[in-house]
């Protein structure tokens, strides 16, 4: 299905009424259409331009029945019930119609009807309803090119098409991207992409909502997809963003007989509702690919670490060969643990304890909850320290700690469809078109119904179009821009008095401090003029519903965590939170990094974010994981500390578990030379990645599709990921290669146990056991165990028993603090460590792009999404162009106080004068040896969002 119309979400309940259908009473919504009620009732009616979930047509016909009373026959799909109606479904007269309509669009077709898949709704129906083919001549061939293959991921064959506009109601209504129009008239009526480019060309984001809704075949996923056997279809999750799409895998076998995922589709999630973007729905085929790591590799004696290595080997000047040999995986576990129980017996040995322990891990927010429980629980209990963290430092660490503070929790308050209740959507250092497509599409729509939506970004997104107002602040300046709407809240008495005495602390504190923070003063610093301050704060304040979502533009700085507690005052002096529509939500980046914060792969705290400097909480998961040692007290060295001690030979050794630290770090320079200096680095991926290439051993791991799982979205959703093939030749599961290191640590662990195999099949009674370990040290999870999980794909969190359906909403009368409120904490403007000068006088700022996730392991590796967009391009506004001297397409050389990358550059008013932004997906152009590592005080996330830089144009 597409998804359900976000004004059917919404409707009131509309009155209920009775009728007649096929000479039954029933009693059916007066908004409800005869086509449902038919289909409720067990009578599926033909239809073709209608498709649950899209906004009814009534253009193809193919639907009728008759209406007493009616002289004319009644589009079943676009005519709502009514009291004392009689329907008739079946009649000789609605039959007949119907078939006739059936005949007249399969004649027309011909032959096209099969060419482009094995499963034409239109052939289904023509089959279903015995239409006799060749009775009536085809159309002519359409007077307009009709086959279009400029797009990588989408196939285009309008020669199949039947003008039904589904496509374009997809696109339009739901994905709100108004690519897809109807153009002229009658016989001529043509599908079209803008106003008639090829679709390669056109502004088309590829979610490919069109290629979903489509009956015919006339647009499908590229490469014959379409006419490929499917053999299996495996429901699952999407493995990239915080989004938490459903979909299916569709699997088969190749020309060689090879098991494949041919396409995926949507599925109806709670928090896609069969929606899909562009990496959800293209980015699958990264798990074929040649590249993948099928066999154990072991570093050649005497090859040194060399972190130029990493571009010689992406650039083909060396093999993987030439560093690496193959080897059993005897061979790899021994030399793998072999090495870090070396190092920390030493260690221990020495009397060294805690942070000492020369030993770290970085666990990865892109495996599941099970894996990341595992995985700190191997660094707690192995390593004996707690050195573990994963890239939520680098994404929302400073939200998290913010919140903690603020309101006792890291999650989020609403989930993101909640923004449909909302009337003023606050959205702040965020990129969701780019970032989380399918939270956009929720947000797009909220505003075409009605909300009012607030942007605050430096840059110019594809969601500016639909903001009623767009702060376009200078970058840095959150904090000042924040309290100069805290303080036109104070000043004009916005402040919910009644909700800040019943559940606030701090207030009194907090208003002495933006007193002096008026809307001019802070206009100074942030660029916006005073009266849209006033006008947005009182916007904001006074509406019946606002929602604050952000991303990484907020977190991601040295003072990311001052930018989050203004979010939280926002929300608090207001009363904004704990109401449907109303609330705070960080965007969370990667599919699994909430998860993977709940499951404690956080430095200082054990599973559900219990700190490990308590005893009463060590002693519980002593007692818990039977450890024969204490668990250590010290919180552990966060990402970028560890980066550090590792420059300084504190750390020796590192197990890295799907995460990619040699490009997503900071300062790479330095971060790729600390890991090179290592005496022992182990890392377990599906690529060889940067960080892999400076490895002593590589360990070749399962990717999403691979392996049973569960993961947890930005909206506290639990849900299933189920394995659709098994890892390419010696390619093992994640938990059994974390489950193996430790055993061979010496812990007594038994969760993957004989029965499960050999390791290389996914085994769901093994990661089970870990789960319902997990579950007991985690509240949020009790009432959902593994069973209810798997058979309700998605349970929302958190639920406290099997028959709580779970909290969409929290929050509501109580904060999980010890006194039940929340704190609002003052801040002060600051100016950041990287400050633009004469030298280097733009403002740099890294991100993504819709079609690479993150460090661009997977993405990079995905087929279509590589082609779409395959090089990193520095977006540099028009003037500063000229005064740069260079062109649209021109290479320049980008330098900043830590590094140089080159890449070309794309002229564009996305960016401010003065503002660069660079994505940092592209190994060609690492953006991260551009950024610098001064970090936030409290969370210790660094400021990738602010780097003064210098470009030269490069003759
Ligand atoms: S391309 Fe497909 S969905 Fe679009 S109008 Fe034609 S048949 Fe309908
Ligand atoms: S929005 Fe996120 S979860 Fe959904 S398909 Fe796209 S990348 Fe996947
Ligand atoms: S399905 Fe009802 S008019 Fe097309």
């Amino acid at each position: 299905m597409n998804a359900p119309l976000t004004s059917k979400l919404l409707a009131p309940q509309a009155a209920m009424v009775e009728f007649s259908l096929d000479g039954r009473t029933v009693s059916a919504g007066a908004d409800e259409t005869i086509w449902t009620v038919a289909k409720r009732e067990g009578t599926t009616i033909p239809h073709l331009c209608h498709k649950e979930g899209l906004t009814p047509a009534g253009n193809c016909r193919a639907c009728v029945v008759e209406v007493e009373g009616e002289r004319a026959l009644a589009a079943s799909c676009c005519r709502n019930v009514a009291a004392g109606m009689k329907v008739q479904t079946q009649s000789p007269r609605a039959a007949s119609a119907r078939k006739m309509v059936v005949e007249l669009l399969v004649s027309d077709a011909g032959a096209t009807t099969d060419t482009y898949t094995k499963a034409s709704e239109l052939s289904q129906w023509a089959e279903q309803l015995a239409v006799p083919r060749g009775r009536l001549p085809q159309r002519d061939a359409p007077h307009y090119a009709a086959a279009d293959p400029s797009h990588p991921a989408i196939a285009v064959n309008l020669d199949a098409c039947i003008q039904c506009t589904r496509c374009l109601r997809a696109c339009r209504d739901e994905q709100g991207n108004d690519v897809i129009g109807l153009a002229f008239r009658g016989a001529h009526a043509q599908i079209t992409f803008d106003a008639g480019a090829t679709l390669g060309e056109s502004s088309c984001v590829a979610c490919g909502e069109c290629v979903q809704a489509c009956p015919t075949g006339a647009l499908m996923p590229a490469r014959g997809a379409g006419l490929l056997e499917v053999t299996k279809q495996v429901d699952s999750v999407c493995p990239y963003c915080g989004v938490g799409c459903q979909l299916t895998w569709n699997v088969g076998p190749n020309a060689q007989g090879e098991e494949r995922i041919h396409f995926v589709t949507g599925r109806d999630g709670p928090a896609n509702h069969g929606r899909l973007c562009v990496k959800g729905r293209y980015g699958f085929d990264y798990i074929h690919n040649p590249r993948r790591l099928t066999t154990p590799l072991i570093r050649r004696e005497g090859v040194a670490k060399d972190p130029a290595d990493i571009e010689r080997l992406k650039q083909g000047q060396l093999k993987p060969t030439d560093i690496f040999r193959t080897a059993t995986w005897d061979e790899a576990m021994e030399l793998a643990a072999g090495g870090l129980a070396r190092l920390r017996d030493e260690a221990l040995a020495a009397g060294l304890r805690g942070n000492d322990i020369p030993l770290a891990g970085f666990g990865s927010a892109k495996g599941s909850n099970e894996e990341a429980y595992l995985f700190q629980k191997l660094v707690r209990q192995g390593f004996r320290t707690n050195n573990v963290d994963h890239c939520t430092r680098l994404c929302h660490a400073s939200s998290v700690a913010a919140l903690l503070e603020g309101i006792g929790s890291g999650a989020v308050s609403n989930p993101v469809e909640d923004v449909a209740h909302a009337d003023l959507i606050f959205l702040i250092g965020a990129n969701p078109a780019v970032n989380h497509p399918v939270a956009a599409s929720w947000i797009k729509n909220a505003v075409d119904r009605g909300a009012r939506l607030v942007i605050c970004d430096p840059r110019h997104t594809a969601l500016t179009r639909r903001a009623t107002w767009h702060l376009q602040f200078r970058p840095d300046t959150d904090v000042a821009l924040l309290n100069g709407l805290l303080h036109v809240i104070v000043a004009e008495g916005l402040v919910d008095e009644a909700f800040v005495a019943a559940r606030v602390n701090g207030y009194e504190a907090l208003k002495a401090s933006v007193a002096e923070a008026t809307p001019e003063r802070m206009s100074e610093i942030c660029g916006i003029d005073a009266q849209t301050i006033r006008d947005v704060a009182r916007a904001y304040a006074t509406s019946k519903g606002s929602m604050i979502l952000w991303g990484m533009g907020v977190s991601q700085h040295v003072h990311g965590t001052d930018n989050a507690r203004g979010l939280i005052a926002l929300a608090m002096l207001t009363g904004q939170i704990g109401r449907v529509g109303t609330g705070l939500h960080p965007l969370r980046g990667q599919n699994n990094v909430q998860g993977a914060s709940d499951a404690g792969l956080i430095p200082m705290m054990l599973p559900n974010y219990q700190r490990v400097i308590n005893p009463t909480v060590r002693q519980a998961f002593e007692r818990l994981w039977a450890t024969p040692e204490p668990l250590d007290a010290t919180p552990g060295l966060t990402v970028v500390e560890i980066m550090h001690a590792a420059s300084e030979g504190r750390i020796r050794g590192i197990y890295v578990e799907g995460e990619n630290p040699a490009m997503s770090d900071p300062d790479l320079s330095h971060a790729r030379r600390a890991l090179a200096g290592l005496e022992h680095l182990v890392v377990q991926d599906i690529f060889l990645t940067e960080t892999a290439m400076l490895a002593d051993v590589v360990l070749p791991a399962s990717a999403h599709a691979e392996k049973w799982g569960s993961y947890t979205n930005t909206d506290r959703l639990i849900q299933i990921g189920r394995p659709a093939l098994d890892p390419p030749e010696l390619a093992m599961q994640d938990l059994w290669i974390i489950e193996r290191v430790g055993r061979r640590l010496g812990l007594a662990w038994n969760y993957w146990r004989d029965e499960d195999g050999g390791g290389k099949r996914a085994s769901q009674a093994a990661v089970a056991r870990v789960y319902e370990e997990m579950r007991v040290s985690m509240p949020p999870l009790a009432g959902v165990p593994w069973s209810r999980l798997v058979k309700a794909d998605a349970v929302m969190t958190p639920a406290a028993s099997e028959d709580d359906p779970g909290a969409a909403v929290v929050f509501i009368d109580r904060f999980p603090t010890a006194d039940g409120r929340a704190t609002v904490v003052p801040t002060v403007f600051r100016p950041g460590a990287e400050q633009i000068d004469a030298e280097y006088p733009f403002v740099l700022t890294t991100g993504r792009v819709l079609e690479h996730w993150h460090t661009g392991a997977m993405t990079r590796h995905a087929s279509m999404l590589d082609a779409i967009a395959p090089e990193a391009l520095v977006s540099l506004h028009p003037a500063d162009a000229l005064t740069v001297g260079v062109r649209d397409g021109q290479a320049v050389l980008m330098s900043t106080r830590h590094g140089a990358v080159q890449a070309r550059v794309r002229v564009s008013t996305e960016v401010q004068p003065g503002q660069v932004f660079l994505p940092f997906a592209f190994w060609e152009a690492a953006a991260n040896k551009l950024t610098g590592d001064a970090l936030d005080d409290v969370a210790k996330i660094p400021g990738f969002k602010v780097t003064a830089a210098k470009l030269s144009v490069i003759a």
